[in-house]
């Protein structure tokens, strides 16, 4: 059985994994930089650049040990190479380019969105398109109808700030640790959700999201009553918080699903590690008929396997890249808008 090896490092972890062609995973090795980055209350660009340049030769030495095979024995190389912070791609881009031409050996670069939408296809077999995706990450937030693999229609997408965004932005509100999401959650399940009551913002297209402006109302809120010397409950307000981002994602995607008469929803993205998250979708799927797939939690955030996963795919259908590959930041899905609309 051929096998690849895969790297990611877009953002603030530095990952990679060992896969065989037939989907099997070998190994899975990450070594995250959130606790330098939290010492800042966020991702600093040149920091992670520079601690993925440390990681990488141990954390593919280890991909490679725990896959109980040597770096020759690999068939195929991969690495992310956009979207993400330009600096933390190069240094993935040209160590997996580096092994390629040394070893003489493919090279494929991955779309990081593709990579987040393949995520529960390494967990869950029966998963075949056509489905809908919600996307939710610390970057994006998209909805997508997967016609199939590499077939991609987008739905609707936010406006403003990705949700991930928002949890981060809001949890620094609420003098919160970096990254928020875990943050918030953790505070949330101590707060009540219904004490404020933020309103889910109308757009245009009813699919589309926008979470600046709830987050902006945390921010206003926590102002208005510093000002007037009232305690405000960080609890409530981090449950409240989270209730509407949560109502805004799930109302967004069982409404997609219902409009386009697809009765199967996939999550991905770092926010859906949230277990507030994970439970409402679950009811309110049940309750819709639609069947539900939520990535195991390791799969959600960043992580090596599921670019192994996108790459697995890509290289099946003969795609190669060659050694012009260089990192996007803004490399965006290959997508089509016009076509869904006119089915809407
Ligand atoms: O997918 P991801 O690892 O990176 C990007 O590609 O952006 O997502 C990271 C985002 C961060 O904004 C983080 O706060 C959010 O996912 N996140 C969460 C949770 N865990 C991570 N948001 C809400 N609840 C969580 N438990
Ligand atoms: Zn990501």
């Amino acid at each position: 059985m051929q096998r690849l090896l895969a790297i990611e490092s877009s953002c603030d972890e530095t990952a990679a994994c060992v896969m065989g062609m037939d989907g099997r995973v070998y190994s899975n090795i990450i070594a995250s930089q959130i606790q330098t980055h939290a010492l800042y209350g966020g991702v600093v660009p040149e920091i992670a650049s520079r601690q993925h340049v440390e990681a990488l030769p141990a954390v593919v030495a280890q991909a490679v040990e725990q896959a109980g095979c040597t770096l020759q024995e690999i068939d195929y190389f991969a690495c992310t190479y956009g979207p993400g912070l330009s600096g933390a791609l190069l240094c993935g881009v040209n160590y997996a380019k580096g092994l390629s031409y040394a070893l003489g050996k493919p090279l494929l670069g991955v779309n990081h969105m593709e990579g987040h939408l393949m995520a529960n296809h390494v967990s869950y077999p029966q998963l075949t398109p056509p489905y809908v995706c919600l996307l939710a990450s610390g970057g994006h937030t998209m909805l997508l109808y997967v016609e199939r693999f590499g077939q991609y229609h987008l739905l609707g997408e936010t406006r403003d700030d990705a949700a991930g965004e928002a949890f981060d932005k809001a949890a620094r509100a609420l003098g919160l640790a970096y990254p928020g999401g875990p943050m918030i959650e953790k505070l949330a399940a101590e707060g009540d959700p219904k004490a404020y009551p933020f309103t889910r913002p109308r757009c245009e297209n009813p699919l589309d999201f926008s979470f600046s402006g709830l987050k902006t109302a945390v921010i206003n809120t926590l102002h208005r009553a510093e000002q007037r010397g009232e305690r405000v409950k960080k609890a409530d307000m981090a449950a409240s918080f989270q209730a509407a981002a949560i109502d805004f994602l799930l109302t967004n995607a069982i409404q997609a699903c219902k409009m386009l008469g697809v009765h199967t929803l996939s999550m991905a993205g770092g926010v859906c590690a949230n277990g507030a998250l994970r439970t409402e979708a679950q009811q309110r799927c049940n309750a819709d008929n639609i069947v539900v797939y939520l990535p195991e939690k390791g799969f959600c955030t960043d992580n090596a396997v599921m670019i192994a996963e996108a790459a697995r795919r890509r290289l099946a259908q003969g795609e190669r890249s060659d050694g012009t590959l260089n990192a996007d930041p803004s490399l965006t899905l290959p997508y089509w808008r016009k076509t869904i609309e006119k089915q809407m």
